[in-house]
């Protein structure tokens, strides 16, 4: 099926190296904009270079490698900032893997002439704004945020871009007709894969991710003199109102829906002082929207019964991304590639985690595939994957690339912003 064989060694050289940019231990810490994140763009562009790409960081922080051939083109990538304490391939692994695929083609001459473009599109873990990156490319980002956003260091966007020396570069767009489509290798970052002892899952749909921030208005007082009956703690509010989700979620969930209350702050969080005002983000997730939906309206429902003594406010956070279906003929592509590196060791399967395809899947074909990460374990200093299981998820892209590009159309379908 293949003639491409990607260079193992260099490929986990490389994916071993973008680790030691903010590493901690065995984890990574690298948010969009912190100083080894940058660091590690000016690295990664450096390597586009001389795998043949004409490369930049733009405006946004965006590293992208475009092929200097003409399309019809694959666009390959992923994501290389983390969360706050993170694991070395939560999107490091689609970056390297879709640079040594472009690598790859270019050195062998039955595939020299096919063009891959390869990005690492900022932000995807929402430092600033979730999928700032893939969603400006898109042109899906609405840019007055842009001006407004804050970090979760408390620096302003503009200020982090400044900083970086990124003010005033061009941002990087999708070349309408360019693309025949967009693929991500991607560590799966559950259980499921290395439960059955499959070694590739092919992904089918994304899950949806809505965010909604509660906000409970309390009476600030003395943790000492008031008497319980008189109290009026946002905090007991929101850990009952906590209960409740736990409590009436089940009743509605599907078989993947999953939702987490992943921040919680009381005001003003002194152990003496009864907490006048909380705030939790409380995260819900779906490979369906109607199920989505219905959590939401849920939410809003239990947010009205707790308003009372104690003031409750549910809001959507902002950055929602609905749940979204991998494209038929790129992901029976990729399950070919699947099947000829792994036979009967591979299936489909829905992602539970969110990832830039998503949102690159509202402009263009998109397909994903998946490594299994051992233990289930990412979001975490502990996310690892085997180097056998890397390398052939970077050889099933390549043998993909290869086969979708060998049989893509003259004119490849574009999708309007
Ligand atoms: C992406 O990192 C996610 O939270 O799913
Ligand atoms: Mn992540
Ligand atoms: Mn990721």
């Amino acid at each position: 099926m293949s003639t491409l064989t990607i260079n193992d060694e260099r490929f986990l050289s490389d994916l071993y190296h973008l680790r030691t940019f903010g590493a901690d231990g065995i984890g990574v810490i690298r948010p969009s904009l912190s100083t080894p994140d940058v660091a590690a763009r000016h690295w990664l562009r450096t390597r586009m270079e001389e795998a043949g790409l004409e490369a930049q960081i733009d405006r946004v922080g965006t590293v992208f490698g475009r092929s200097p051939r003409p399309g019809p083109a694959l666009l390959l990538g992923s994501h290389t900032d983390t969360q706050p304490k993170a694991g070395w391939l939560d999107g490091a692994f689609g970056v390297m893997a879709a640079l040594e695929v472009a690598r790859t083609l270019r050195e062998q001459p039955e595939t020299a002439g096919l063009a891959v473009d390869v990005a690492s599109w900022i932000d995807e873990e929402g430092s600033f704004l979730g999928f700032l990156g893939s969603r400006s490319f898109c042109g899906l980002q609405d840019l007055s945020l842009i001006d407004t956003a804050t970090g979760r260091d408390g620096r302003l966007l503009v200020a982090a871009l400044a900083e970086a020396g990124l003010a005033g570069r061009p941002r990087v767009q999708m070349e309408d007709g360019r693309y025949a489509g967009y693929l991500e290798a991607h560590i799966e970052q559950g259980p499921f894969l290395e439960a059955d002892g499959n070694r590739i899952g092919v992904v089918t749909r994304i899950v949806g991710i809505r965010t909604m921030l509660i906000r409970f208005t309390g009476i600030q007082n003395h943790a000492g003199t008031t008497p319980m009956p008189m109290r009026k703690d946002a905090g007991r509010a929101l850990v009952e109102f906590v209960n409740r989700i736990h409590a009436e979620f089940p009743k509605i969930a599907g078989e993947r829906t999953v939702w987490t209350a992943g921040r919680i702050e009381l005001d003003p969080g002194a152990a003496s002082v009864i907490p006048g005002a909380a705030e939790l983000t409380l995260q819900f997730r779906d490979p369906e929207s109607e199920m989505m939906n219905r959590l939401q309206e849920r939410v809003f429902e239990l947010a009205a019964e707790a308003d009372g003594d104690i003031g409750v406010e549910a809001i959507m956070e902002p950055g929602t991304v609905e749940p979204v279906a991998m494209d038929e003929d790129l992901l029976e592509q990729v399950a070919a590639a699947a099947e000829s590196h792994a036979p009967n060791n591979w299936v489909r399967m829905p992602s539970g985690a969110g990832h830039d395809a998503q949102v690159l899947a509202l402009r263009m074909p998109s397909a994903m595939l998946f490594v299994p990460s051992i233990g289930g374990i990412s979001h975490d200093f502990a996310e690892d994957t085997a180097d056998e299981d890397l390398v052939l998820g970077c050889q099933v892209l390549a043998t993909a690339v290869e086969s979708i590009l060998k049989a893509a159309p003259a004119a490849p379908p574009s999708r309007p912003a």
